[in-house]
């Protein structure tokens, strides 16, 4: 497989040339047919290959080339993700290749905000023969008309533009567990790119989260260990750990003790921020476990429209359990509020961060000082180890942000 893979890496100066070639190729006939000096300069022009298009290229080419490991449990013992996603190709990498290393992540669907410039195609090609992936624009998942029921809905302390943010978000909730549930997929996600799912191992003392799909094989222990730290419910809720750009030395000389000079490179997210507030966000995020839904409640869905009542808490009281406390929690979610360009970025679409006011606040510390929390880190390693480092590197070619591809 490592052989395979390095051919991929050197083929790159031979497509080059073959483009080259091609060029000449065009120019060549083009001057043959007597066309004028002007449309000639036009043809050099295109000898300089665009970053990106070479990139592309790496990518179709090292898809045929590699092999992606895969995880130990089919699509249906896995997990399945919704991503309602907003411009956030910088994210998508490195959560796509943490969550199919940790949960396994085996089908993943993608709805486009309708303000959304981006569209993830390209970056999600790679992982097409490991996972199933489903993009979706509006018109796939939202019924006829359903901004009328919105706005006729009489007076709201909330901004329209809010209210029709949060129903979109609810049908795609609604429609994607559905579209999994056909799909017998075990468990579902729901949380944002910027949100980690992860074994607390501050009480799962000495779980082996360098495991590929550590997550599921937790998850499925829970019928057979003495320990049950998990109540038999629909649903579970987990709190949110708010990961903030903070003193962030510490994470330089941790990044460059790595022996793999490559990954110092990469701005991964889960690497770059350690320091976390110390009080958890109380709103949660939830696993659906699809296995243990009342059949009704999924094919009745109309009946049940205020039974989502929104995303943090998907099924509604009865159905979810949880969020417990930190100390309490077997799983946690890290979020990421990320760096301040990609935040100025996000503020272009997002009316939510609105100034520098709410960075400000999002940055602003709870009770005492953010505390270092390292309990995600060790999964790049893990995840390079399993994929072996040249696959790792191809995976995690464009992770995280970069300026001056925005
Ligand atoms: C949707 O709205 C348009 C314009 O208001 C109307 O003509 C159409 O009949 C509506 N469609 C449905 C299915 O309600
Ligand atoms: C899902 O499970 C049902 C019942 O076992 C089966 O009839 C159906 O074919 C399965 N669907 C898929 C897509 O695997
Ligand atoms: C857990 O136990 C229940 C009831 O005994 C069983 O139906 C289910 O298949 C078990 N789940 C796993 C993942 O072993
Ligand atoms: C968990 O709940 C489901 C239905 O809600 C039930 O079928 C199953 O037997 C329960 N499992 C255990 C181990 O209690
Ligand atoms: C740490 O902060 C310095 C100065 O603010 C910045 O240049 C550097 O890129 C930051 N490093 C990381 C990993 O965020």
């Amino acid at each position: 497989m490592t052989r395979t893979t390095l051919l991929s890496w050197h083929l790159v100066p031979f497509v080059t040339i073959c483009l080259c070639l091609t060029n000449i190729f065009i120019a060549f006939r083009v001057h043959h047919a007597g066309v004028d000096e002007t449309s000639a300069i036009f043809v050099r022009e295109e000898f300089a290959i665009s970053k990106r298009q070479l990139r592309h290229m790496i990518d179709e080419h090292s898809n045929t080339a590699t092999t992606i490991q895969t995880p130990p449990f089919t699509t249906q013992e896995s997990f399945g993700a919704c991503a309602l996603v907003l411009n956030q190709n910088h994210r998508m990498t490195e959560w796509i290749a943490y969550h199919y290393f940790a949960l396994p992540l085996r089908s993943l669907i993608i709805a486009y905000d309708p303000k959304s410039t981006q569209r993830a195609t390209d970056l999600l090609h790679r992982w097409k023969d490991v996972i199933d992936i489903i993009e979706w624009e509006e018109d796939d998942y939202l019924p006829i008309n359903w901004t009328e029921a919105v706005t006729s809905q009489g007076p709201s302390d909330k901004p329209i533009e809010r209210l029709i943010h949060e129903h979109r978000q609810v049908y795609f909730m609604q429609q994607c567990t559905v579209t999994l549930a056909a799909k017998n997929v075990s468990r579902v996600i729901h949380h944002d790119v910027d949100e980690y799912l992860r074994i607390n191992t501050d009480i799962i003392k000495r779980y082996d989260t360098t495991r590929p799909g550590h997550i599921t094989h937790f998850l499925n222990r829970q019928n057979t260990s003495e320990i049950r730290w998990l109540p038999n419910a629909s649903c579970w809720l987990f709190v949110r750990l708010y990961f903030i750009p903070w003193n962030n030395a510490t994470a330089e000389r941790v990044h460059q003790n790595r022996d793999l000079s490559w990954i110092r490179s990469v701005p991964l997210e889960t690497l770059s921020y350690r320091y976390r507030k110390t009080r958890a966000q109380q709103t949660g995020k939830g696993i659906i476990h699809l296995s243990h839904i009342p059949p009704t409640l999924l094919t009745g869905r109309k009946n049940n429209f205020e039974k989502w009542m929104n995303v943090h808490n998907p099924l509604g009281k009865p159905l979810c359990q949880g969020p417990w406390p930190v100390a309490l929690s077997p799983l946690l979610l890290n979020h990421y509020l990320g760096s301040y360009e990609a935040y100025k970025f996000a503020a272009q679409w997002d009316p939510r961060f609105r100034d520098d006011s709410e960075w400000e606040r999002r940055l602003a510390r709870g009770k005492g000082e953010p505390v270092a929390d390292d309990g995600i880190v060790n999964w790049v390693d893990a995840f390079v180890k399993w994929q072996s480092e040249d696959v790792a590197r191809e995976l995690l070619s464009d992770a995280g942000w970069r300026q001056n591809e925005q």
